[in-house]
């Protein structure tokens, strides 16, 4: 699958500093990629890629854009089904909707057909990498990382702890929620491109014990990283602080069972106080947004700028079933009105270099994706920026790349991914 991609070539060597900072771009206007043996070998100026990989066969993909492929730092492998059920906020919306399609993934049949149509959809968009939360039953994560290896893709998961406030056939154990996911650590992380992410669900669904359970794996597991959720929603806040009476807050929980650092990817991250911003901004620890999916469930704004005015670094998010849509691009355009109705004003440049590198750095991969550096995995993205009528109507006025990437996280979505490829395979689903 050695190859020469030939396109609009487009990376972040760094995090953009502003609409202007054309600096941080790895930006070649007629560029290459030279891809062996499934790691990206050169980029450049097609011509001199072109003379330095003159054994390699050319995939010309002028004149659309070719950048790393996208990353989805929070999402939910069983939740493929739920996507646009009506009518509630987050809790009650867990009760009605999302426990029982979980239900379905302790079916190792259900699970299988559905880690095929979740990573279709995935490679579809333009997402080459995702972290997911699988259900509360090995079986699913067995589906999703077989699914995952089958394609040869960059996958991070986990089974969800959950042993209270949840249906009888989604509660594991304190003893339960350990066992299996010693074993799941031990069958998938580190085997091929598999990453195993410790996925206690959020405060609500796990007891004290089982906040114990967690700890213990992070403890025997240092290297691994945690994905949970916070502060997304008040009436959720005000559960869990009442579960856990000696707790200083909402983040205070997971901080005292030892699951806050570097690695804590905390989704939604939305009410936070400033005591909590503080401590994660003193412990490296990770905010996800999840914009439409805090716009599907009322939840709130994420306060973007503020966070990175602390020196946070947040991920981005399609949090699938709750989010509106499986696309990166979308999902950027809906941070942008997100950060308008607070005045603030997200610029396109970080919002590709958040959907690629950015998020590639909250995961702790960008030495292997999210970037163009040479020796880093060719996940890729091509995209089409007059896919549709009305994308190719407004590019006629476009006036520069920024213009070009604003609009394609405005009307942009997997109809613009002209391929997709994972270790210089071309895998979007036809
Ligand atoms: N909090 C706990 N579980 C979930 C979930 O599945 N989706 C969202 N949006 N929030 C959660
Ligand atoms: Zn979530």
């Amino acid at each position: 699958m050695d190859r020469v991609l030939r396109g609009r070539v487009l990376g972040f060597a760094r995090e953009p500093q502003g609409v202007d900072d054309l600096a941080a771009l790895t930006w070649f206007e007629d560029g290459a990629i030279a891809i062996r043996g499934g790691l990206i070998a050169a980029v450049g100026d097609y011509a001199e890629v072109a003379r330095q990989a003159p054994d390699l066969a050319v995939t010309d993909h002028r004149p659309h854009l070719i950048l790393p492929g996208f990353i989805d730092a929070h999402i939910h492998f069983p939740q493929g089904q739920i996507v646009g059920s009506w009518g509630e906020q987050l809790l009650d919306w867990l009760n009605t909707y999302t426990f029982p399609a979980e239900t379905r993934f302790a079916d190792r049949a259900h699970a299988d057909r559905m880690a095929g149509a979740f990573f279709d959809l995935l490679l579809a968009n333009g997402t080459t990498t995702a972290s997911a939360f699988c259900s509360v039953h090995p079986t699913s994560v067995d589906a999703y990382f077989t699914e995952a290896e089958r394609r040869g893709l960059r996958m991070l998961g986990g089974k969800v702890l959950m042993d209270r406030n949840a249906p009888e056939a989604l509660r594991d154990t304190p003893q339960t929620a350990y066992d299996d996911s010693m074993a799941l650590i031990a069958r998938w992380h580190g085997r091929g491109r598999a990453g195993y992410v410790i996925s206690p669900r959020f405060a609500i669904t796990s007891t004290p014990a089982q906040m114990e359970a967690a700890q213990a794996l992070t403890q025997a597991h240092p290297d691994l990283l945690i994905q949970t959720h916070l502060s997304e929603n008040r009436a959720e806040i005000d559960l869990a602080c009442s579960l856990y009476p000696q707790a200083d807050g909402y983040l205070d929980i997971y901080a005292r069972y030892g699951l806050v650092g570097p690695g804590a990817l905390l989704g939604h991250s939305i009410h936070l106080t400033g005591r909590e911003r503080a401590v994660i901004a003193e412990t490296g620890a990770h905010p996800v947004h999840c914009p439409t999916s805090n716009m599907f469930l009322g939840s709130g704004l994420f306060d973007e700028a503020g966070l990175r005015g602390q020196g946070i670094l947040s991920g981005i998010a399609t949090d699938i079933g709750a989010g509106m849509s499986w696309s990166m691009l979308r999902t950027a355009g809906a941070a942008y009105s997100i950060a308008q109705l607070q005045g603030q004003k997200l610029d396109p440049l970080r919002a590709f270099w958040w959907i690629t590198r950015g998020n590639a750095e909250v995961l702790g991969l960008a030495d292997r994706i999210g970037t163009l550096d040479p020796g880093s995995e060719a996940d890729l993205v091509v995209l089409d920026s007059r896919a549709t009528p009305d994308l190719a109507l407004r590019m006629e006025a476009a006036r520069d790349l920024k213009d070009e990437l604003f609009v394609l996280t405005v009307l942009g979505d997997d109809r613009a991914v002209a391929e997709t490829y994972a270790m210089g395979r071309p895998v979007k689903p036809r």
